[in-house]
Parts: structure tokens; sequence; C-alpha cells
């Protein structure tokens, strides 16, 4: 997926704004190794990196390492997949914020987490969309979808939100022993009057994929209409973000 960097940093960065309550459940220390998987453009990492630990970013997306790249020199960033990444030596915390919930092969994801954690009390900390994440969201944008004709599009599986007790399973059966999860609503405020369409426009464009302009455009006004009542409130949008957040230890 094509990444829209400064859409990302500039109308959307209340994902690391929020995500700086992650760092606060990582704690990280001076002096570990910790890993950001899914480091977007790198302001997390950055954070981390003011704690005085040694902060490795990775991310999917060149687009979105380029940025980190340029922002944080300092820093190493290196495109990576969730599914696919191994180094020589092990961490102390992997941490993850918003990213999770791009990564279909979750079973993988958590494999992968695993095995790049240093034995006896190598720590793994995120937050991800949870079970009902954006539903309302995604209830309209499938429902114009179907209605304008557009099946397959209506019908992809572009994002994994679990409940708690099937991802917490599934970390105990990687061999994870959880010590705290939470599954709770952040409604969360989208930017100016455009934030839905804004919202859509960066973060569902495989649900658009292979639409012109003029029909993303109506989808997008036919989403804004049915929502105007349950996600505008004083002018402002709200999207309905559910998040999963847990720590656990190897
Ligand atoms: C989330 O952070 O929950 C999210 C962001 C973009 C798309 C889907 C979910």
């Amino acid at each position: 997926m094509k990444w829209n960097t400064n859409l990302y940093d500039n109308k959307h960065e209340f994902v690391s704004q929020y995500g700086q309550d992650v760092v606060e459940l990582l704690s990280p220390k001076e002096g570990e190794l910790i890993l950001d998987l899914g480091c977007g453009t790198g302001d997390l990492a950055a954070v981390i990196r003011d704690r005085k630990a040694t902060v490795i970013g990775i991310d999917s997306s060149p687009d979105m390492i380029e940025t980190a790249s340029k922002k944080y020199p300092d820093i190493q960033f290196e495109v990576k997949s969730a599914t696919d990444f191994t180094y020589e030596q092990k961490f102390d915390a992997i941490f993850s914020n918003a990213t999770l919930h791009w990564v279909l092969d979750y079973k993988k994801a958590i494999a992968c987490i695993y095995d790049n954690l240093k034995e006896n009390g190598g720590r793994f900390v995120a937050e991800f969309g949870g079970k009902g994440n954006v539903a309302s969201i995604i209830d309209a944008l499938k429902s114009t979808l179907r209605n304008k004709g557009y099946i397959s599009n209506a019908e992809k599986t572009v994002w994994y939100f679990p409940s708690l007790p099937a991802y917490t399973s599934l970390l105990e059966e990687a061999g994870f022993r959880v010590t705290f999860a939470a599954h709770f609503d952040r409604p969360t405020l989208l930017q100016d009057g455009h934030g839905l369409k804004n919202w859509l426009r960066m973060f569902a464009t495989s649900y658009l994929a292979g639409l012109s302009n003029d029909v993303v455009e109506t989808v997008l006004q036919d989403v804004e209409d049915q929502l105007r009542e349950t996600n505008l409130k004083d002018g402002a949008w709200y999207a309905d973000y559910v998040r999963l957040r847990v720590v656990a230890s190897k």
C-alpha cells in the first residue's frame, strides 16, 4: 500500500500523540534495545530514543521509512515486514502502536515477535484496533460500495481487529505470558470539517482501489451523509476507535 506521509503527519498526528501513552506502558530504560514495529514516520521511535534506549524502527512502507530517516537521521530505520524480520541481537522489548491491525498474517507476526525477543523477560507492548474498531465507518463504507455495485471492493478484508480473548489466547499459544490486556473505546477527533473524508483517503485506500476519482468522491460523500448523525458533533468528525492494548513477556 502506498502511503501519503504528508497527510499522515499533518492531519493524523493523533496516531503518535495517542501512542505516547503506549510508550509509558513500555517504560523504556536506559541501555535497552527496543524495536518499534510499524514505526511510521518515526515520532514514537524518537520518544523512545529520548529515554536513552537504543531503538530500531521498521515499517513495511518505503515511503514511511524514507520520511522517518529524514526526520530522525540518528535513528536506524529499515523497510521490513512484521511477519518476516530477524536480528542477530535479540530485543529487550518490541513495541508497536497502531500497526498490527494491518497485518492479516497475525500468527506469523506473533511468532516473529516472539523469536526476536530476549529469553526470560523480553517484553511485547502493543496497541492496535480491537474488535469493533471503526465499525460505523466500515459498515457505511461497505454498504455504499455494495449499493453502487462495487461488490469486490466491499468484500475486501483489509484489517484485523481481534477481541481481547482471541488475541491474548494467540499470544499464550505462541509462548507468551500476558501480563496486561485491555479493550476500550476511544472516540477519536478527526481534524477539521473534512476529517472523515481525509481519514478515508488516508486509511481506506484498499477499499477504494480501482475506482475513478469521481466515483471515490461520491462514495466519500455518501459515507459522510450516512454518518453525519452519529459521528459529527459540534462540527467535528469522530472515528469510533476501539483499542486493544497488551503487554506480554517471553
Ligand atoms: C486504527 O488505528 O485503529 C486504524 C487506523 C487506520 C485504519 C484502521 C484502523
